[in-house]
């Protein structure tokens, strides 16, 4: 019996060590029907001087058998932890992935930027539909039907009586219509004309309207606020200059330019040698305007002017083709 205690010992713990099934092994030797447990069943017919000796021995080989199973079991453990470290293993010097952040559009950033000058003078910002009735964009304006200043504005018409606005200044007499004076709002947004593409003209564009009503307004004051405009938008050295023009909805009118703010005025390339550059119209909103918008001209005054957004930003970053901030071609908008 001995012998054969022996024997199962060695075979097991060479199946142990040559990494057999750990849990078929342990069946196969401790289990209830194993074979150590056949042993010691026969260990009745021992006599009373072997019992104990054998009995020791089974008891030994039981427990070296167990602990093999469990060193075993611990070793496969770790080696399976190892082999799973390797195979995630990060590399954290590897160089990575950079995404690629973006930015606003240049249009985007001249239009905050003019706001931010307009909201620090105390003007509020005003919100009209791009789909407009010819009443706003033409009629409360001082522009009737057949009027030939429609003709420069020609524009996408949906019906008779609606169409894409061709101006920014239809929200003046939206605000007019809602709001008691005093009003002092710009109102930035798109606009539509039927021009076809070319460097300087777009069928869609972006203008700044700007409006002010109160009582006692006059043209010393919007010469003053367009000269603090154009000053914080080009810098401190800029000067105005304020020219006739005609526009339906201001009496009297003006266009206005700014000085060169490249050559300061003595003539170069960008002021095509003029020294000045036109940026804006402007004039005192005209009687009939304020009548049709249900304010009394008696009682109140106004100014107004209107810019293209484009243009500004033409200017300020020396963009000699409009299309380009339509195009959204990442080689342009990554300058800005
Ligand atoms: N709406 C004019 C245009 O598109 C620009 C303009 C001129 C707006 C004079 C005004 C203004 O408010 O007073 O050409």
């Amino acid at each position: 019996m001995k012998e054969m205690l022996n024997q199962i010992r060695a075979t097991a713990l060479e199946k142990i060590a040559a990494g057999e099934d750990l849990e078929q092994i342990r069946i196969q030797y401790l289990g209830k029907k194993g074979e150590l447990t056949a042993v010691l069943r026969g260990m009745g017919k021992l006599s009373a001087e072997e019992r104990p000796v054998i009995g020791q021995l089974a008891n030994q080989v039981r427990e070296e058998i167990e602990a093999a199973v469990a060193e075993k079991a611990e070793a496969q453990k770790a080696a399976a932890l190892q082999e799973q470290l390797k195979a995630e293993r990060l590399d954290v010097t590897m160089p990575g992935k950079t995404t690629r952040v973006g930015h606003v559009h240049p249009l985007t950033r001249v239009q905050r930027d003019m706001e931010e000058i307009f909201i620090g003078m105390g003007f509020s910002i005003a919100e009209g539909p791009e789909v407009e009735y010819d009443l706003y964009n033409f009629q409360k304006l001082n522009i009737p039907e057949n009027h030939p200043a429609r003709d420069t504005q020609d524009t996408f018409y949906i019906t008779e009586n609606i169409l894409l606005r061709s101006q920014t200044s239809p929200v003046q007499a939206r605000t007019m219509e809602v709001q008691k004076p005093p009003i002092r709002i710009i109102s930035p947004g798109r606009v539509y004309r039927s021009d076809a593409m070319d460097a300087t003209h777009s069928p869609l564009f972006h203008q700044m309207e700007g409006l002010v009503v109160d009582k006692g307004i006059t043209m010393g004051d919007l010469k003053g606020m367009l000269e603090t405009f154009a000053k914080a938008q080009f810098g401190e050295e800029t000067r105005c200059r304020f020219r006739p023009h005609h526009f339906p909805f201001t009496e009297p009118s003006a266009e206005v330019d700014v000085s060169c703010f490249a050559c300061g005025g003595k003539g170069c390339r960008l002021c095509k040698g003029e020294g000045w550059i036109e940026i804006l119209g402007a004039g005192m909103v005209h009687p009939n305007v304020l009548t049709m918008c249900g304010i009394d001209p008696e009682e109140y005054s106004g100014f107004a002017f209107g810019m293209g957004i484009e243009r500004i930003a033409m200017l300020k970053y020396h963009v000699d083709d409009i299309r380009l901030f339509y195009e959204n071609d990442v080689r342009f908008l990554e300058q800005f």
